[in-house]
């Protein structure tokens, strides 16, 4: 239950983007979350559910089919697909993290941390999350949460002085419940749209 043990298939399918062991150790007693019953990255509180980084083999576990619940994906082959995952695990700064139902080798739950890398405050690191989500059929059972408190945990274990995010109104309340909190007159998010890159 939890989280796997690093092994490979020889073809690096099952090469994760970052270690697994960065998501041992978190302490969930650190976050204001309230889960009931109690669960946590390594004990998701199911032996069929596992919490880990993102896998090249999850390209063929739904987890694209995943992120089309939440924004338009795209066609995206296997070789865009692998091509960006190495881009990341090259780059650095990318946890895209997964919960995977073991029992049908689906992605039910994702969620991105990314790190950015700052000169300020003393050449800190500023964390973002990105592209939460959960399989439609799997909501209401505290996944959201898991995954949000496991990637903003993971923030600060890196050693990140905050984490932001971008959300719809009415998601507002439910990240307030993991910690997260609308500065007064610091909490707009202002986009600059671009036409499609030719
Ligand atoms: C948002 C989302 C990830 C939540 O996942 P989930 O597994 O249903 O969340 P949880 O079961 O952990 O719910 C946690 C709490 O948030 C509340 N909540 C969940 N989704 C909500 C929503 N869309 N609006 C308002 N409250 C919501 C739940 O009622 C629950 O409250 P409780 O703890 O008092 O019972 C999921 O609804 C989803 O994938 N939505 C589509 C994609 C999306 O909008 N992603 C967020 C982008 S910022």
């Amino acid at each position: 239950m939890g989280i796997e043990k690093i092994s490979d298939d020889g073809d690096g399918k099952l090469e994760y983007l970052y270690p697994p062991h960065l998501l041992q150790n978190l302490d969930f007693n650190k976050s204001p979350a309230i889960f009931k019953p109690k669960i946590s990255a390594v004990q998701p509180g199911e032996d069929w559910m596992v919490v880990r980084p993102l896998q090249k083999s999850d390209y063929d576990k739904g987890f694209l089919q995943l992120l089309g619940q939440l924004t338009n994906v795209g066609n995206v082959t296997r070789k865009q697909f692998d091509d960006r995952f190495n881009q990341m695990k090259q780059s650095g700064g990318y946890y895209v993290t997964v919960i995977e139902d073991k029992r049908i080798s689906k992605i039910i739950g994702a969620a991105t941390l990314t790190i950015e890398q700052k000169f300020i405050h003393n050449c800190s690191l500023r964390g973002r999350l990105e592209d939460v989500v959960v399989n439609d059929t799997y909501r209401g059972k505290q996944l959201g949460k898991l995954i949000v408190v496991t990637v903003s945990l993971l923030a600060q274990e890196l050693g990140c002085y905050k984490m932001s995010l971008d959300c719809k109104d009415k998601l507002i309340k439910f990240y307030e419940t993991l910690g997260y909190k609308l500065e007064a007159g610091n909490s707009n998010a202002m986009n600059m749209r671009f036409d499609a890159p030719s």
